[in-house]
């Protein structure tokens, strides 16, 4: 692998909460400037910010206006030169999002389109009624509501499989998808050297759109489909394949194995790697996210274990990450926000960075913020957190009821303001912050720096990858398959000469585990959170409530 994917760690920063420099509210790309000190502390490889191009914001961004723009209320093109030039002084590329499933209807392409103009009419899924006078297909919204909407004073509809102000492009059309390559190539001029490209396994949409018959088959009508492959390798050839330090994760919703093995198989140019989300639906009811249940370990640990394993088999590479913009804190979800904060966050993030794949942090977690303690629906402000708000009731549960659970699923969980200190909003801005901090001030960077260990144990990782191939090279075992506390692993490189074993305790009780006599071998600890090290693993292994440890040993030649 020219980019040596196995040995990057990526950032994400979520400009509009990550610093606020001019104290409008809003985190903007100077805020991001000054803070590049803390970043470069870290010592990631890259940061993959979410969208600042001109956008109304309906979606936080994922709705753009103009792709070649920086939005005023984050900055200027000079300022994101700045920002590119600066962080590439300190070693760190930049990788940004491409959403070009969709635009924003306020998009010119739309706007023409709307003004009758037929070229433009033809970038996006317009259809007339059936004849019925029902909606051109009965699809639903990601966001709740139809997918449909109506499009200006005509006869026809425009498919959105979002929010209603972010219509679906039509990729058969060679004209769209020459404007996608040339958006990359603007981008890729100015220094860029990542893209993420958003819900890309959906833009292969059949000419003919039909009814569905429930929703798991409406996906499988949009999803992954297979000319999604020859749009990516064609993407690929005109635009980023032409720089092969390039890195591209794709993201892919709802999808599967042998699909994603071939976006990220090298052999097929199409991407370097993809976000999947099996792994954090293990909290979601019957696969209903708006629904609030604690989350099952086992289903875990086999979703972790089978993506490990059959991505490696098949040639893929797999992003690891427990946290974005579109998630609550996995701390809150998998850890323990209260008596075990530091070492849960700890465990968690050690039960990932050792995993086989390149690991994402997400901004916050590398001081284990949590979500946060709101209390009225008026502070959550994301569009699709309102709309599950009011599904749910009408779905007839109480007000409170549907609180509760919007409280636990809410996209704006992670998105609150980062917490630089414990001033008031958090150090994040001397005005009212576009979203409320989340009442846990006292989790900040400052605080974090001068006595924190996360933040140290996060740093130590990430060189961890960077020196030990068995971390960044390594065939992933799962080990323990059936414990029920514990999520263990071991790796191991092609000539089976050394082993690294990994023990997570994922309960807030103490685990025990019988290891074999092949697992005790003279070798070093690489990471605890608990300053307990072994030279040889002991018969019977006592692991404390979140509890990590990772020991690498040579095997000796038989
Ligand atoms: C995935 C993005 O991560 C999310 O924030 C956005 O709402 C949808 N794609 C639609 O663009
Ligand atoms: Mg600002």
């Amino acid at each position: 692998m020219t980019t040596d994917l196995g040995k990057k760690v990526i950032y994400q920063i979520y400009p509009k909460s990550f610093y606020d420099s001019d104290h409008d509210g809003i985190g903007d790309l100077r805020g991001i400037i000054e803070k590049i000190p803390y970043l470069a502390k870290l010592n990631i490889d890259m940061i993959w910010f979410n969208p600042f191009f001109v956008s109304p914001q309906n979606d936080n961004g994922y709705d753009i206006a103009d792709y070649r723009q920086i939005d005023p209320r984050f900055g200027t093109m000079a300022d994101f030169e700045e920002l590119v030039a600066k962080l590439k002084e300190v070693k760190i590329d930049v990788m940004l999002d491409m959403v070009l499933n969709h635009c924003s209807t306020e998009h010119e392409w739309f706007q023409k389109a709307l003004a009758g103009e037929e070229k433009y009419q033809k970038y996006f899924y317009l259809r007339p009624k059936k004849a019925d006078g029902s909606l051109p297909t009965n699809w639903s919204s990601k966001f709740g509501g139809p997918a449909w909407s109506r499009f200006g004073e005509t006869d026809l509809y425009y498919l959105h499989l979002y929010d209603k102000t972010q219509a679906d492009l039509d990729w058969h059309n060679p004209e769209v998808r020459k404007e996608a390559a040339a958006i990359v190539n603007f981008w890729k001029a100015k220094g860029v050297k990542g893209f993420r490209f958003d819900v890309i396994n959906v833009i292969g949409k059949a000419n003919e759109l039909v009814d569905s018959t429930d929703p798991v088959q409406e996906k499988r009508l949009y999803t992954d489909t297979p000319i999604v492959h020859q749009y990516l390798k064609e993407l690929n050839q005109a635009s980023f394949g032409q720089d092969e330090t390039i890195i591209t994760v794709g993201e892919m919703s709802s999808t599967n194995f042998a699909s994603s093995i071939k976006y990220s198989d090298p052999a097929e140019h199409e991407l370097s790697m993809v976000f999947t989300f099996h792994h954090l639906k293990v909290d979601y009811a019957d696969g209903e996210k708006w629904s609030n249940v604690p989350f099952d370990l086992m289903t875990l640990k086999k979703c972790l274990t089978d993506w490990q394993v059959e991505m490696d088999q098949g040639g893929g590479w797999n992003a690891l990450f427990w946290n974005n913009h579109d998630q609550p804190f996995a701390l809150n979800r998998f850890g323990d926000t209260k008596k075990y904060r530091v070492r849960s966050a700890q465990m968690l993030a050690a039960a990932l960075h050792l995993l086989r794949g390149t690991p994402y942090i997400y901004m916050g977690e590398e001081i284990g913020m949590v979500d946060p303690t709101y209390t009225k629906i008026k502070d959550y402000v994301d569009v699709e957190a309102l709309n599950a708000y009011q599904a749910l009731q009408e779905k007839g549960y109480s007000a409170s009821a549907a609180f509760a659970i919007v409280k636990t699923k809410a996209r704006d969980n992670s998105r609150t303001p980062m917490h630089w200190d414990s001033s008031s909003q958090a150090g994040f801005s001397t005005t009212t912050p576009w979203l409320r901090p989340t009442g846990q001030e006292q989790i900040n960077v400052k605080a974090e720096l001068e006595h924190g260990t996360i933040f140290n144990f996060y740093q130590k990782l990430i060189q961890l990858r960077k020196n030990e191939r068995l971390i960044s090279d390594g065939h992933f075992k799962a080990r323990f398959a059936k414990h029920q506390q514990v999520f263990s692993y071991e790796r191991y490189l092609d000539d089976d000469s050394q082993k690294l074993l990994v023990f997570n305790n994922f309960s807030a009780r103490f685990a025990e585990l019988e290891l074999p006599a092949t697992d005790r071998f003279a070798g070093k600890t690489l990471v605890t959170n608990m300053g307990q090290t072994y030279e040889k693993l002991p018969q019977t292994l006592k692991l404390a409530p979140y509890e990590t440890l990772a020991f690498k040993f040579d095997r000796p030649k038989l």
